[in-house]
């Protein structure tokens, strides 16, 4: 009996990978995130499964359905949104599986900040404009932040900050952000990327106040930096013409000569 962790994506359904989607069917016991897991990928449940939404439930309570599934001998597929290396609560759980001797593996999905960045068309890391991206967030009533960890800090590195779990700050978020990279600095927000009901708005971040309706709550991501939207980059040296590289040779003295691999 394996607890399989799998990240379910951002939201459509079909953005699950394979192995995750093989390890729904096989598993007789479903828990899922329900607040942001598609209740499409339940389609994938076999037969007769026990499928849980986990939203209501305590930690405790969680623990006594996997616990009942271990008991019985029984695979659990438990879902949570996007990817499971951020903000997914799996940490806790893991510790607890291991205090009871139960086994668990972990299949990554989709985060959410890679699913807006596509749904904006845009590379977070350009050259010469930005080369980090900081995936952040903003104290919230559940977890506070460590004081060295504030969107100012992250700021000043004029990095590509996606901030999650913030939309319901933003006139703060904007405030401090604005000293560092500038009033007309881009922005983007992306509210339910890869959803059905998918929006985005792009502004700066002195527009950005008046361009997001009120009715834009919880689920979104802002993302802010020179990077979006930028056309003034430079290109990667990887593929330019001239550069020497061990799967594209080039000059009369390569640094890595064909046939040395
Ligand atoms: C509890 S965190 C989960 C993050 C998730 N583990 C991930 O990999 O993205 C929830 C936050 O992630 C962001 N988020 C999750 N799904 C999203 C989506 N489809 N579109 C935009 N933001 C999303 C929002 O900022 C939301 O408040």
């Amino acid at each position: 009996m394996t607890v399989h962790f799998i990240g379910a994506g951002p939201g459509a359904a079909d953005l699950i990978t394979l192995r995750g989607r093989d390890l729904i069917a096989a598993s007789p016991v479903c828990l899922y995130a329900g607040s942001l897991v598609p209740e499409a990928l339940l389609s994938h449940c076999p037969p007769g499964a026990r499928i849980v939404n986990t939203a209501p439930l305590s930690l405790d309570q969680i623990m006594e359905e996997i616990a009942a599934a271990h008991a019985a001998g029984h695979d659990v597929a438990r879902l949570h949104s996007g990817d499971l290396s951020v903000w997914s609560a799996m940490g806790e759980q893991l510790r607890r599986l291991r205090d009871l001797g139960i086994p668990y593996d972990v299949t990554p999905g989709v985060p959410s900040f890679a699913a807006a960045a596509a749904a904006l068309g845009a590379e977070l890391t350009l050259p010469g404009i930005a080369q980090s991206v900081v995936l952040t967030r903003t104290s919230g009533r559940a977890t506070a932040m460590a004081e060295t960890e504030n969107l100012s800090a992250f700021a000043a590195t004029g990095a590509t900050l996606a901030i999650h779990l913030s939309i319901h700050v933003l006139e703060k978020v904007v405030d401090d952000l604005r000293p560092h990279y500038g009033g007309d600095c881009p922005v983007a927000i992306v509210w339910r990327a890869t959803w059905p009901d998918q929006r985005i708005i792009r502004a700066t971040l002195d527009t950005l106040q008046t361009a997001v309706g009120a009715e834009m709550e919880r689920t979104a991501l802002i993302l802010v930096g020179r990077a979006i939207g930028a056309e003034d980059f430079n290109e990667s040296r990887l593929y330019a013409g001239d550069y020497d590289r061990r799967y594209r040779p080039v000059g009369t003295a390569p640094r890595f000569p064909a046939g040395t691999e």
